[in-house]
């Protein structure tokens, strides 16, 4: 029962965390490979909502433990409110239950001034960030002066590399983006006092995975953000600054990619973006609403990490199957597909349009999609409320024409279809071995 790896197929906010509270039922470790606390899982343990950034979603699971490998971004401030948060909630975090990849790298406060700063300095040209530190967490990383989970391990020399750290920061704070200075002192005092909490949490999680993968127990990376977010193959410059595909799960927990059994992609039955940059498909007006919902329920399209409105649009299958292309999906999850009841036709992007020429695929990937039409095949909707529904036979004709295009166009079975917020609510045509 090998690593099966459970991937964002659009921009985020997929509806991911369901699926891994669905497939970690079997899985011994969930593990996060890659992004930090930028991301947001709303997990449901019997009466009790967490909202997590940081802390795997399969934690919620008695019976797994949870990996922060070294792909991750860590604020130990925010891992910390996590561990509280469950704690109270009943969910045990204790140390043997939660494991930090010694080579994770450290988000500071400098690191989120920094972001702030940077997208202050971009101005009309902003990324919209989560404010989290996350770019210039990653900046500082392959700069090769980040600053590793490991460095906790030696206290007196954590602290002189934290106010190191924090006062170089400031010179770029103050000299280059004309923001306040960050008292070094005073982060180094909070970050020693991280240290002291979180060292028991500090193990080998490539050789725990590698060890656990060996005797045969399942594995499941858990994806944060999406693919159109990835820093390589998405909407670059409006994309996250770490590697969500598939591929990442592997250079994020340090394994090797024969050990890899299912790559699911994960897809809403529409489209929805935060923050800025290109989006082909994307709707306004009475449509937009109907798709977003007004805010009144926790599944409405909301962030859960920032409260921003998510920029809603129809589903784009040259978009999806590019995902495809990238990280070999074996299956794909449709979720959110009550959403769609009741509209009528319902549009899916099945090519792009420029100067009178159709392309089936984007020329050269994301680079200037903007400057291209999506072209529109519009399908029949249908009526009936899918909320209850089981099984594929449940599902109108109309609504099963729907997946069976997404998955003739894409490539890739859909195993699993969502139609209600609650974890019953979900159209199983594939099980996870
Ligand atoms: P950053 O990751 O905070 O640097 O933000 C870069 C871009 O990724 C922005 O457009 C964010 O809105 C987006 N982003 C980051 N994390 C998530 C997520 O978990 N869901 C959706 N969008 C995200």
């Amino acid at each position: 029962m090998p690593l099966d790896i459970v991937v964002g197929a659009q921009w985020g906010d997929e509806g991911k965390g369901r699926m891994v509270d669905l497939f970690a039922e079997k899985a011994s470790i969930v593990a996060r490979y890659s992004g930090g606390d930028n991301a947001g899982h709303t997990v449901t343990v019997g009466e009790q909502i967490f909202k997590l950034h940081l802390v795997p979603s399969g934690l919620a699971r008695p019976h797994t433990i949870g990996v922060l490998g070294n792909g991750v971004v860590v604020n130990p401030n925010t891992l910390l409110k996590e561990i509280k948060q469950l704690e109270e909630g009943g969910v045990s975090v204790s140390p043997d239950r939660l494991k930090i990849s010694p080579a994770a790298h450290l988000i500071t406060p400098a690191h989120r001034a920094l972001d702030a700063a940077q997208e202050a300095m971009r101005g009309k040209d902003s990324i919209g960030t989560t404010m989290r530190g996350i770019g210039p967490a990653y900046m500082d990383k392959t700069a090769r002066h980040g600053i590793r989970v490991a460095e906790m391990l030696d206290e007196e020399a954590f602290a002189d590399r934290i106010e190191a750290h924090i006062k170089a920061a400031n010179r770029l704070l103050t000299g280059i983006y004309d923001a306040e200075p960050l008292d070094a002192k005073v982060v180094a005092a909070e970050y020693l006092a991280y240290a002291r909490i979180l060292t028991p949490y500090i193990a080998d999680t490539s050789r725990m995975i590698g060890e656990a993968l060996q005797v045969g127990e399942k594995v499941l990376a858990e994806g944060a953000q999406g693919t159109l977010l990835d820093l390589d193959h998405g909407t670059y410059p409006y994309v996250t600054s770490s590697n969500p595909t598939a591929p990442g799960a592997l250079i994020g927990l340090g394994v090797g990619p024969t050990w890899v059994n299912e790559v699911i992609g994960v897809a809403k039955a529409f489209q929805t973006r935060v923050g800025e940059g290109g989006f082909p498909t994307e709707l306004d007006g009475e449509m937009a609403t109907q798709l977003r919902g007004t805010g009144t329920n926790p599944w409405d399209e909301f962030g859960t990490t920032t409260g921003r409105p998510r920029r809603v649009g129809w589903l784009d299958l040259v978009l999806l199957r590019y995902a495809m292309r990238v990280n070999g999906f074996t299956h794909l999850t449709l979720t959110k597909m009550d959403i769609l009841s009741g509209i009528n036709p319902i549009r899916l992007c099945v090519g792009y349009k420029r100067n009178g020429v159709v392309y089936p695929d984007l020329p050269l990937g994301t680079y200037q999609m903007d400057a291209y039409y999506p072209v529109y095949e519009d399908l029949p909707g249908w009526e009936e409320d899918i909320q209850s529904a089981q099984k594929w036979e449940d599902l109108p004709v109309k609504c099963q024409n729907y997946v069976l295009r997404i998955q003739d166009v894409v490539g890739a079975p859909v195993g699993w279809i969502s139609v209600g917020p609650e974890r019953e609510q979900m159209v199983r045509m594939a099980e996870l071995e």
